[in-house]
């Protein structure tokens, strides 16, 4: 069964596991997830995705969504509460974010990331052609590339981290930064975000490893293991073709309608997390209501919150918070049949997301730290009329492209109500020469030409092997 030429591995699959559960078996496409990153570059290819359905226990076989064949990993509940949330997501997660949120550290979870990276391995050693391209993906399997060369020496490797990779003297906590560090060099070429990443990593391997690196990359073990940055984009002429269709258009006049026809509406859509600035977000707008600069009904915030790993104590702690400031504003600054911030805790699907940042004149994506915001990026691609401003965090990826944003550090709760203010004041009917200039950036730029030059340059790092 060796036949796959190119197998994507990624932490999970890209289904929807409610809707699998049920028997329908559709592509997940929550907004900036991988998943729907990674659709437009795979569907209608012969690849193979490896990864995990999403529930705990065995998974029957699957049938190929959008063309694409899955493969399951079972994952059995203590490999989902010790490797995916533990590990990954309450020690790695929060220490390659500025430990915004403490990173816990406990031994069995190291125990079961290994286990769980081991199976990822000998599933893609298994179904792998010889020769085939294996992309692995993210945080959560740092360790498998060398797992998986130790097995199939013949396989060309790429690894791709999506969140930001951190500075030195974060890294340098984790207890088994070596063991980290050398999982991914089993890759031939390993992707980042950004240029800074790279430099880290660079960093980090010749002070823990004490290897030779150069422009190219790291040297380990005889042979060049090449690095990059490559940041990841959207699909950007699908959302331009949905955000342009009529549906998408009058939809957006109804919800505009349906706030109450305000002045201004100022709209963010973040998973759950704590690295996404929302209580920052929050805050500064209370004290903007508060200080009478901003009133409702004229202007409204428009939150969507998508529930994100909801069994993570410090998640859970998050949408309490979170809950009780929008109750505390509503309360505050609502009226009767008029809310202050229209908070949405669930997943919409793309149409109506089109609509929403057709309806919006100011997008505030304002993250502490962010490896890329493909929300961001979607928001400018919607944005067809060339209308709109997006206020954007420093700390996103995005902003190393998006340079025309308003840029805001978040941790500034006077900046940043400064700066949403100004985006507030500008003509919301009037296209800017900023949303222009990032219009194109994301045109050029878009997913298509992530996966052309990260394949590309695999390609070449493995040309010489
Ligand atoms: O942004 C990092 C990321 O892991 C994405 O790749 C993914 O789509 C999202 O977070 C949500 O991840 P999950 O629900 O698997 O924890």
């Amino acid at each position: 069964m060796r036949d796959a030429s190119l197998v994507v591995v990624a932490s999970r699959l890209p289904i929807n596991d409610a809707a699998a559960s049920e028997g329908v078996f559709e592509w997940r496409r929550s907004p900036g997830g991988l998943g729907e990153a990674l659709h437009p570059v795979l569907i209608n290819t012969p690849a193979t995705w490896i990864g995990w359905a999403g529930k705990p226990g065995p998974t029957p076989p699957l049938p190929d969504v959008d063309g694409v064949h899955l493969i399951p990993v079972e994952l059995t509940d203590s490999d989902v509460r010790d490797h995916y949330e533990g590990f990954a997501n309450s020690t790695l997660w929060p220490l390659y974010h500025d430990a915004v949120e403490p990173a816990v550290h406990h031994r069995r979870w190291w125990e079961a990331y290994q286990r769980v990276n081991q199976r990822y391995a000998d599933h893609t050693a298994r179904v792998a052609a010889h020769g085939a391209v294996v992309w692995v993906q993210d945080y959560h399997l740092q360790l498998m590339p060398a797992m998986l060369r130790a097995q199939r020496p013949d396989l060309r490797i790429g690894f791709f981290l999506h969140v930001p990779f951190p500075p030195p003297e974060l890294f340098m906590q984790l207890p088994r930064r070596t063991e980290l560090l050398r999982g991914m060099l089993g890759a031939d070429l390993i992707g980042f975000q950004r240029t800074q990443a790279v430099h880290n990593f660079h960093q980090l391997a010749a002070k823990v490893l004490d290897t030779t690196v150069d422009e190219r990359g790291v040297q380990v073990d005889g042979r060049v293991v090449y690095t990059g940055a490559f940041p990841v984009s959207i699909d950007t002429a699908e959302m331009e073709a949905l955000a342009s269709h009529d549906e998408v258009v009058e939809k957006a006049a109804k919800l505009r309608a349906d706030l109450g026809g305000p002045r201004r509406v100022i709209l963010s859509v973040d998973r759950l997390d704590y690295t996404k600035g929302i209580e920052h977000r929050l805050k500064a707008y209370r004290e903007l209501l508060a200080d009478g600069r901003l009133k409702v009904p004229e202007t409204v915030l428009v939150q969507v919150a998508i529930p994100s790993r909801e069994r993570v104590e410090q998640y859970r702690l998050l949408r309490d918070r979170v809950e009780r400031e929008v109750g505390r504003i509503n309360g505050d600054f609502g009226r009767l049949g008029v809310a202050a911030v229209h908070y949405l805790s669930q997943v919409f699907d793309r149409t109506e997301l089109a609509a929403l940042y057709r309806a919006a004149d100011v997008m505030a994506v304002t993250p502490l730290r962010d490896g890329m915001n493909l929300v961001a990026k979607e928001y400018v691609a919607a944005r067809v009329d060339g209308c709109g401003a997006l206020l954007l965090s420093e700390f996103a990826g995005a902003a190393a492209e998006l340079t025309q944003a308003y840029l805001v550090n978040p941790h500034d709760v006077e900046g940043l109500k400064d700066t949403l203010v100004e985006a507030l004041e500008a003509d919301p009917t009037e296209p800017t020469a900023q949303m222009a200039a990032m219009r194109a950036h994301v045109r050029d730029h878009d997913i298509q030409a992530w996966a052309r030059s990260y394949l590309t340059a695999l390609e070449a790092a493995c040309a010489g092997r």
